[in-house]
């Protein structure tokens, strides 16, 4: 399996996914303001992988800390929570994991420091267990849904790339194909960053699942040419109501989907699943570096000074989602019953 980030005695060790696909390089962070950088400059991103590096930082900032008791300790982790909290807002995994850290702490925090700072660290190993656990969960849901033959679309890159490992809407793929679904991919190449292209695209054609990339304004056409039977994308935060927050391109695939007939579907974690937020209105977009659309591999591609608009993700309505696919099970509308009732049942997810 691919290697998309792992916990060393060194550091945090992540393959490095803005040189892919020509370049298989990792970087060992050894600071948790490496990891904070690696998420914001998008060495490591995807929802589920920006929690588990988000994870993996604090406790490495943690474990290298001078405190000399557990107060200066807290002290500490709280401001290394700040610094790697305000990386990406999107990805609510993101925040979901430094609470889930700050919970540790909590519970930890009458123990020797040694003993805290250990446990710290074996927490955020177990969220990379567990990630990977519930994409083979929700691969074993997910391919039910998948048509037996035929064409799956997919946007931006919510595979092993994006995730502890095996992938949300590729682990849903890649599941349907391990039960003998003849899948044929088309990978949108999702523009301004190119995740489809160069993420989605090197780690399919690494499984061996026949994959075509076309570029974002493609999808229509294909659709329409009855040439695509599913739709499955991942999610970076879903509203209590279903409203998801994914990809920008995300909403224009959906409306195409409901036109042409075509089942959309999202895959995500239920630490994906914001119940705080009742809707997507309420999701912060986040607004990115102009020069990623300006510049396709350094090179210009508009006029100087032209206005430009970079936001990294848009909502999908509710109302064009088909289910929504969790490690727990699948949910459908109406969404602000079934994802509750996910939220709030046992995980049936073996590590
Ligand atoms: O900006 P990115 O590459 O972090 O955006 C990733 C996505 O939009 C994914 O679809 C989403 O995080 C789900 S990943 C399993």
């Amino acid at each position: 399996m691919i290697q998309t980030l792992e916990w060393t005695n060194d550091g945090v060790r992540f393959i490095d996914q803005t040189k892919l696909p020509t370049e298989e390089i990792y970087v060992t962070c050894k600071t948790y303001e490496q990891v904070a950088d690696a998420i914001q400059t998008m060495i490591v991103r995807g929802a589920p992988a920006i929690g588990v590096a988000a994870a993996m930082g604090i406790a490495l900032g943690v474990r290298d800390s001078n405190a000399e008791n557990p107060a200066e300790l807290k002290h500490d982790l709280d401001r290394i929570c700040d610094i790697i909290g305000k990386t990406r807002p999107t990805a609510v995994n993101l925040f979901w994991a430094i609470r889930r850290m700050q919970e540790k702490f909590e519970r930890l925090r009458v123990r020797p420091l040694e003993q805290i700072k250990h446990e710290l660290v074996e927490e955020a190993k177990r969220m990379h267990a567990e990630d990977i656990a519930a994409n083979k969960a929700m691969g074993r849901h997910g391919a039910t849904l998948m048509p037996s033959s035929g064409g799956v679309l997919t946007h931006c890159n919510a595979g092993a790339l994006a995730t502890a490992g095996y992938g949300t809407a590729l682990g849903v793929i890649r599941a349907a194909v391990e039960k003998g679904k003849k899948i044929h991919v088309y990978a949108d190449e999702t523009r301004p960053f190119l995740q489809g292209a160069r993420l989605t695209a090197w780690e399919l054609m690494k499984d061996g699942i026949p994959t075509t990339v076309i570029s974002d304004n493609m999808a229509g056409a294909m659709m329409s040419q009855g040439k695509i039977g599913a739709i499955v994308v991942g999610a970076d935060r879903i509203a209590a109501n279903g409203d998801v927050a994914n990809k920008i391109g995300t909403y224009t695939v959906a409306v195409l989907a409901k036109e042409n007939g075509i089942p959309f579907y999202v895959a995500a974690p239920i630490s994906t699943v914001d119940l705080a937020c009742s809707d997507g209105s309420r999701i912060p977009i986040e607004q990115r570096n102009a020069s990623e659309v300006t510049h396709i591999a350094g090179k210009q591609m508009v006029p100087d000074g032209v206005s430009i608009e970079n936001p990294a993700f848009d909502i999908t309505p509710a109302k064009y989602v088909s289910a929504i696919v969790t490690e727990r099970g699948i949910a459908r509308a109406p969404y602000e019953a079934s994802l509750q009732k996910l939220a709030a049942v046992e995980a049936d997810v073996q590590i």
